[in-house]
């Protein structure tokens, strides 16, 4: 089972300006008792057993373990992206383990962002109109030149996925992740293809974006 880790944002956070006095930060995700079973065959597999979690506004938190200890499938079911079994799963006010077919789309859409583990850009679309397919989409978004100069890509934004080395994909995934505004920032292994000096800037960034 992965262990998770939160802890305080960085400086421009609005949890690390909090006094000891303040009233605790609203909660954003509550989850309680969730699970995730996959059926393989005759045999099923428990990806995720009895996962307790509290998420605070402005909180940064890290899901760090080995192989198939769950990390997709929590991102997964926190995103909208997938059902619990069993459990209770909520974000603000939304019960996301008993939502209608249509709430978790509006969810998404509305105030997720997501970084996949393996990018899942449009091979057919250069970095630029990979980020407009989210920008197109999302009242108050940046714009999709400011979100690849945020990761440092500007200058590659008329590259396809098959020209661009595995970090720089995953760069492209965080700018259109970024470029909505999310309220919720997801990354699954967003740095694992960055190189050290590529990855530190750009988990700043995120930190910005999870206030
Ligand atoms: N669609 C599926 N059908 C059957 N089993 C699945 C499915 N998706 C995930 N699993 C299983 O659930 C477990 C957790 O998988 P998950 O992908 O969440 O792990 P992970 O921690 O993200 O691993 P990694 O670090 O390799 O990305 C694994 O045993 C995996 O084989
Ligand atoms: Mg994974």
């Amino acid at each position: 089972m992965a262990d998770i880790l939160p802890f305080p944002c960085p400086p421009a956070a609005p949890l690390s300006q909090r006094s000891p006095h303040d009233e605790p930060a609203p909660r954003v995700y509550r989850a309680r008792g969730l699970t995730r079973t996959y059926q393989s065959g005759e045999s099923e597999v428990c990806a995720l057993r009895g996962v307790d979690l509290d998420v605070l506004a402005g909180e940064f938190v890290m899901l760090l373990g080995p192989s198939g200890s769950g990390k997709s499938t929590l991102l997964n079911l926190l995103g909208g992206l997938d059902s619990p079994s069993s459990g209770e799963l909520v974000w603000r006010d939304l019960d996301l383990a008993h939502a209608s077919e249509a709430e978790p789309t509006l969810y998404r859409r509305r105030h997720v962002g997501f970084v996949f583990q393996f990018y899942n850009l449009i091979a057919s679309l250069d970095a630029r109109e990979n980020v407009e397919r989210v920008t197109d989409l999302v009242e108050d978004s940046i714009s999709a030149s400011e979100a690849l100069a945020r990761v440092g890509l500007l200058h590659r934004e008329h590259h396809f996925p098959s020209q661009l080395s595995g970090g720089k994909q995953q760069r492209v995934a965080i700018a259109r992740a970024i470029a909505k505004r999310p309220d919720v920032l997801l990354c699954d292994e967003p740095t694992g293809a960055l190189d050290y000096p590529t990855g530190k800037p750009i988990m700043r960034s995120r930190s910005r974006a999870s206030s």
